[in-house]
């Protein structure tokens, strides 16, 4: 064999036995992370667990009209929307006109420029306040729930007459 082949064998073996170091390396890390992240080795709590699959859950599925609907994980309890007192939507937006009597309002407690509003009615009161009734904007320029509007109606009338 020449000089140059005993090289190449040489260098040839350092190579697989690197490659072969690195392969048992790649198996001991395989395995470690196998164990380490597998589902019955991670020691979770089974609650821990169905949170965590919960969070993988897709957000939204596509349904294809005329077909069933893609079987789906029960959604998380919705929001309950929150039902502000009439006196928190008041103070929170009504009282911008109807503390002062801006633009015309009637004054918040002040029996007199109320009476001729009450006179309608709440139905009547209500619909203005919900659509808008002249200077006065619909839901008093908010977008909260109809129900906090007709609270706060309330509130302001109750107060007033
Ligand atoms: C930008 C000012 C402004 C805000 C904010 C406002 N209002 Fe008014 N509101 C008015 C004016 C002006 C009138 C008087 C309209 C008229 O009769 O000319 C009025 C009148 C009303 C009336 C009597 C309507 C009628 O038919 O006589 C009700 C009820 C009422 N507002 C409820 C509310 C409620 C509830 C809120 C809060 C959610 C609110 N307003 C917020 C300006 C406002």
């Amino acid at each position: 064999m020449s000089h140059q082949d005993d090289v190449f064998i040489s260098t040839f073996r350092a190579v697989l036995l690197v490659l072969a170091g690195l392969a048992v390396i790649f198996i001991i890390v395989a395995h470690y992370l196998d164990t380490r992240f597998n589902e019955s080795n991670t020691g979770q709590s089974a609650e821990a667990r169905a949170q965590l699959l919960a969070r993988l859950q897709p957000v939204g599925r596509v349904h294809v009209a005329g077909q069933a609907m893609p079987a789906q994980a029960a959604p998380a309890a919705p929001a309950k929307p929150k039902i502000l007192t009439g006196e928190q939507v008041y103070h929170q937006v009504c009282s911008a006109c109807h503390a002062t009597g801006a633009l015309g309002a009637p004054v918040f407690g002040n029996k007199a420029s109320w009476a001729p509003h009450v006179a309608k009615g709440m139905k009547v009161l209500f619909q203005h306040a919900l659509h808008g009734f002249k200077k006065m904007p619909p839901k008093g320029g908010s977008d909260l729930p109809d129900q906090d509007i007709k609270n706060a109606v309330e509130y302001m009338v109750s107060h007033s007459k």
